[in-house]
């Protein structure tokens, strides 16, 4: 059977993080995956999950099966922290998922249990795991314009493509730090995105991946909350990887707001009925984690300042670079660089000017430019300075 296979594709992010893995040169820099490192180059975890874990260790819960929804105080607790007011919390269900990725996907499986083949928007360029999901899930996909060639954010572009979205479509939207582009909507255009599938009657999909780590927890969730507020239907995927540090723990959840308890009902049973038939039940050590952080006042303090604390860091990064550029004579790409947010910088870069950083200065981003700027150690910002400088020099 498997001599039947011909060669797969392989995922180009994990390709070039091996390639990275087998750079022998020392001065080489891995800004390849979207992960926090602190100013020595190591992915922290975070004290207030340091200390969660050692509660719950202390706590010994017994690991039997937990129910399809996974952990119920879990999903309680990003319920509040996401939509912030009764007011909506009281209009959703929630469902813990694997991570962010596995809530995208019970969230396109439970749209195309809706209605088989529905078309789902995806802004173009894309997280790169988007189309696939949706596309595995069995949906048809279509492409929104996000950014102009300076890769600034295209309002224009944007409405313009989504005027075509209609009733029963689901637009894919980024709630905050768009992967990979680092633009972001102008408040503005938030409200006009949501005055159009008022008028026009689609359902976003908002992907929550980076809250707290773009203008601080409540800002980066405030066009969220507007549209749950404005729009009768919404689909929100959660995860909890970068926010709290949690990557390999897979933890995040699948969130729906609809206009009766009925539907609600009926969603959350689809979305425990896709998550029987792909793993069950999701594993409970990271939503237990973040339950015990949220349920307790000084523990919620601890982690929102050290969320803070990481956000600052990649602000200060990002600056350094932008200035830096600036001062190297490339002050329109430093421009652009200055007004992304977010873990991920998009160099204004060409795929032939990204291999030459790797094979000239062994700095590893994306084909596309995407560099994940808060996996850059403070002290070697000069580095990719002077390599990005070279690279557009010459
Ligand atoms: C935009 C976006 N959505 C979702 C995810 C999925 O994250 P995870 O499954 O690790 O929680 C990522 C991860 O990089 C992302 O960038």
């Amino acid at each position: 059977m498997l001599e039947l296979l011909t060669p797969p594709p392989v995922d180009p992010l994990w390709d070039l993080a091996a390639a990275y893995a087998a750079d022998p040169r020392p001065e080489r820099l891995n800004l390849v995956l979207g992960v926090y490192r602190d100013a020595e180059g190591t992915t922290p975890v975070m004290a207030a999950v340091r200390e969660a874990e050692a509660r719950l260790a202390e706590r010994s819960a017994s690991k039997e099966y937990r129910g399809l929804s996974g952990n119920l105080a879990f999903n309680r607790a990003m319920l509040a922290t996401v939509l912030g007011t009764p007011g909506l919390t009281g209009r959703a269900a929630a469902v813990q998922t694997v991570a962010g990725t596995g809530a995208l996907r019970l969230l396109a499986d439970l749209i195309c249990r809706t209605r088989p083949g529905t078309t789902v928007w995806i802004s173009d360029p894309a997280y790169v795991n988007h189309r696939p999901i949706m596309e595995a899930a069995g949906l048809t996909v279509r492409t929104y314009g996000w950014a102009d060639p300076a890769g600034r954010f295209d309002e224009e572009a944007l409405l313009r493509d989504l005027a075509d979205a209609g009733r029963g479509d689901v637009v894919l939207l980024q709630g905050c730090c768009h992967n990979p582009t680092g633009v972001d909507p102008t408040p503005r255009a938030w409200d006009a995105l949501a005055a159009l599938a008022e008028r026009d009657g689609w359902v976003p999909l908002v992907d929550l991946a980076y809250h707290g780590l773009g203008d601080g927890l409540e800002a980066d969730l405030a066009p969220t909350r507007m549209l749950a507020r404005r729009l009768p239907e919404m689909l929100i995927a959660v995860s909890c990887s970068k926010n709290f540090g949690l990557y390999s723990d897979r933890t995040g959840c699948a969130i729906v707001l609809g206009s009766s308890t009925r539907a609600l009902g009926h969603a959350e049973t689809a979305l425990q009925n896709a998550a029987r038939t792909l793993y069950s039940m999701p594993p409970e050590h990271g939503a237990a984690v973040v339950t015990t952080v949220l349920e307790d006042a000084a523990l919620r303090r601890t982690w929102r300042a050290e969320l803070d604390a990481m956000r600052a860091r990649v602000t200060d990064n990002r600056a350094e670079l932008a200035a830096l550029l600036a001062s190297l004579g490339h002050g329109e790409q430093a421009g652009t660089v200055a007004l992304q947010k977010g873990m991920f910088s998009m160099l204004p870069l060409t795929a032939p000017q990204m291999t030459r950083l790797r094979t000239e200065f062994a700095v590893y981003g994306t084909d596309a430019g995407r560099i994940n700027i808060a996996g850059l150690p403070g002290h070697r910002v000069p580095y990719l300075a002077h390599a990005v400088g070279a690279v557009l020099g010459g």
